[in-house]
């Protein structure tokens, strides 16, 4: 017994190792300067080594690392020089656009005017996503980790897709403004993606501790994504969209008829107030809308409720927007190729129940962070689905439109553009049907499940019906062999005639994977739906729908890349059935909120779990020694790691 138990204290103390990665590196690395050398040198070398070591796994090590040395953190804590690195960024990204003397030039061509003013407002969204970040970063408390890292993760992300979209705005446009904008935004793009890896870094590390124990509730408390219910939900109100909309309150009408407090949405927007704490709905009548709508950010909480999709429409540009007023997607917008974005959403936890959006290139812009669709129906042709969001379809129905001649029709045009973004298209319980004119010719003109519009593009096609207009080889290339090691398409437990994976392109970033690697592409895991769906009363399904094929050993599986999980933010399971634990009495360092939950662990392993787990952060591991040196111990050192990670009432 105590030689297994001290095999795991061997293993968990790995955990340990691997957790602070970075910090134990940095250990090792400051204790070969030891002694010898004068203090401030000594001093010096550590400083570097911290920056080393944050920077040892980021994608521009030398941006990294000169930019932390060139600001005048002189601190042996990676983490003080993490949040440098937020500064850091946000600093040279607002100079960078706001400082750019190319930014104000007018221009001939219309087109590269409109994307200087959409980079402005991009960056400017950048920005934001970065500063929220960084506020988070500085104060989070220890129960609500996964959360924080999810939402980490999705602003950075953000981020990063507001830079990308300024760039993209610039194409087809004339004169070298966009190659311009390219070089005056390098190296903020550098620094983004660095912001994202050393977020990743610490996720990554926090997981291998979590893994080991997943029997130990205090650590499924840790990883719990649970948010507390939107205040703005009443509780009361839980299946409030499944009675007939009559019953939901109205703040608000809109009626083409006059019958409303308002004849046109725009109207209405106006008179909605700004920051709003609790649920606002707005109820638009039936009729047909011909309106540019924009949603601004600052109207928060809003629901919007019609007749019915076929009976309460809105046509022209719909720009449903959580980010900015005056934005135009300068790359989509362009009369002569048709494009034209139906709707655009770049809102975080944005849901859209039993409604239609119709267009034809470009539909359906999902452009940033999370997002769920369910029972909706999506027309188009060309790319018609893309955008950089995390993003479920669940039961929707895409429908494929008859094109222009010599074009083919694409349902997916997914934009990822780092591996370490956590977003995705995920088709699930969806079915990919011709629209009536073009069925006839739908052997004639062709359609894709989906092609890369960026390097790390990711769809997931699964339990979803595939009709014959799709053709065999399934995926299109963008243009020659693009992305096709870095992508990531797979379908997975789909039927119809157009699911035949035969004839399938033979791209390595085309997988073939086991029900174990697909569920954390359902929306429970993927978009951490159960916290912020269920409680607006939309039906929502978190996991498979179906039952999925069990893992098959003699299934060719594609062999499991360290990119894969990478964006990942595990989350426990649904609290299983457990052994009910031993009592042992124990003090506990942190009050339980749940006492009745949380009991003292078990012995065996959860208990050593409980004790190793509880120790950087509530055990007085090393109190501050004597004659302390300027070098951080191990105890204190963890302590201070996860002491910055939380609140200081911890
Ligand atoms: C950017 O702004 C700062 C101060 O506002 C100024 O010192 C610097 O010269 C500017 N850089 C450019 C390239 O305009
Ligand atoms: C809300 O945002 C809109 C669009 O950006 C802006 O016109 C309006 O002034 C804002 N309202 C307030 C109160 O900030
Ligand atoms: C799958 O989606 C269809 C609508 O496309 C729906 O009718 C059906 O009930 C869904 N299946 C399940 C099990 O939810
Ligand atoms: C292909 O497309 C990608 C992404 O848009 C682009 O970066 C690349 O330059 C293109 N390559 C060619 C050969 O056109
Ligand atoms: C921390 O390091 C000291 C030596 O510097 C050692 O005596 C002690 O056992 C270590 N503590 C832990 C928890 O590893």
């Amino acid at each position: 017994m105590a030689g297994k138990n001290m095999m795991k204290l061997a293993i968990l103390s790995l955990s340990f190792v691997v957790l602070v990665a970075m910090v134990i590196g940095l250990i090792v690395t400051v204790n070969k300067y030891s002694e010898e050398k004068p203090e401030s040198t000594k001093l010096d070398e550590d400083v570097k080594a911290s920056i080393k070591a944050v920077c040892e796994n980021t994608d521009y090590k030398r941006t990294c690392v000169e930019s932390l040395s060139g600001a005048s953190t002189k601190s042996t804590n990676p983490y003080d020089h993490i949040k440098t690195m937020f500064e850091i960024t946000i600093k040279q990204l607002d100079a960078a656009v706001k400082n750019s003397s190319f930014m104000n030039e007018i221009h001939r061509d219309p087109r590269t005017n409109d994307a200087l003013k959409g980079c402005k407002e991009l960056a400017g969204l950048a920005v934001m996503d970065l500063r929220r970040a960084f506020d988070k970063m500085s104060g989070f408390s220890l129960n609500e980790f996964g959360q924080a890292l999810v939402e980490l993760k999705i602003w950075m992300s953000g981020a990063i897709t507001y830079e990308q979209t300024c760039l993209d705005g610039f194409e087809k446009t004339q004169g070298n403004a966009g190659e311009k904008m390219k070089k005056a935004l390098k190296k903020s793009m550098e620094l983004t993606s660095n912001c994202l890896a050393m977020t990743t870094d610490i996720s990554q590390a926090l997981q291998e501790v979590a893994v080991p124990q997943t029997t130990n509730r205090r650590l499924l408390t840790l990883f719990s994504t649970d948010y507390n219910i939107p205040e703005w939900v009443d509780a009361t109100d839980e299946n409030v969209l499944e009675k007939t909309s009559m019953k939901i309150d109205r703040d608000l009408t809109v009626a083409q008829d006059g019958s409303g407090d308002f004849e046109s949405i725009n109207e209405a927007l106006k008179f909605i107030p700004v920051r709003g704490k609790e649920r606002y709905v707005m109820y638009i009548k039936e009729g047909i809308y011909k309106e540019i709508v924009q949603f601004p950010k600052n109207l928060t909480h809003i629901m919007i409720i019609g007749d019915g999709p076929s009976k309460t429409r809105i046509t022209g540009n719909l720009n449903f927007i959580d980010g900015v007023t005056t934005y135009h997607t300068a790359t989509v917008a362009g009369p002569e190729k048709h494009q034209a974005v139906a709707l655009r959403v770049s809102a975080d936890r944005a849901i859209f129940y039993n409604c239609h959006m119709d267009g034809y290139q470009d539909t359906l812009y999902v452009h940033t962070y999370r997002q769920f669709y369910r029972d909706c129906t999506i027309s188009g042709t060309i790319d018609f689905l893309f955008g950089d969001s995390a993003v479920v379809f669940q039961n929707c129905i895409m429908v494929v439109r008859k094109p222009m001649d010599n074009q083919n029709c694409i349902v997916t045009a997914q934009g990822r553009k780092e591996n370490r973004q956590p977003t995705g298209i995920v088709l699930q319980n969806c079915s990919i049907v011709a629209d009536p004119v073009y069925f006839p010719v739908r052997k004639e003109i062709k359609s894709y499940l989906g092609r890369p519009w960026k390097q790390y593009s990711r769809t997931i096609i699964m339990e979803s019906f595939i009709d014959d207009l799709i053709q065999p080889q399934g995926w299109l290339q963008w243009n020659q062999t693009f992305a096709f090691d870095t992508l990531f398409y797979t379908e997975f437990n789909n039927h119809g005639p157009g699911s035949s994976k035969l004839e399938r392109v033979q791209w390595p970033g085309v997988k073939e994977l086991p029900a174990s690697r697909i569920k954390r592409f359902t929306p429970g895991k993927f978009i951490t739906g159960d916290s912020w769906i269920p409680p607006t009363g939309v039906p929502y399904t978190s996991d498979f729908i179906y039952e999925p094929p069990k893992d098959d050993p003699k299934n060719d599986y594609s062999k499991k890349s360290n990119e894969e999980d990478r964006d990942y933010t595990p989350t426990p399971e649904k609290e299983k059935k457990q052994k009910k634990p031993k009592k042992k009495k124990k003090p506990k360092k942190e009050k339980d909120e749940s006492s009745d939950k949380q009991k003292a662990p078990a012995e065996g392993p959860s208990s050593m779990a409980e004790s190793e787990i509880s120790a950087p952060y509530a055990s007085p591991a090393q109190p501050p020694s004597q004659g302390a040196s300027p070098t951080p111990k191990n105890g204190s050192f963890l302590r201070k790691v996860f002491g910055l990670f939380t609140k200081s009432n911890h």
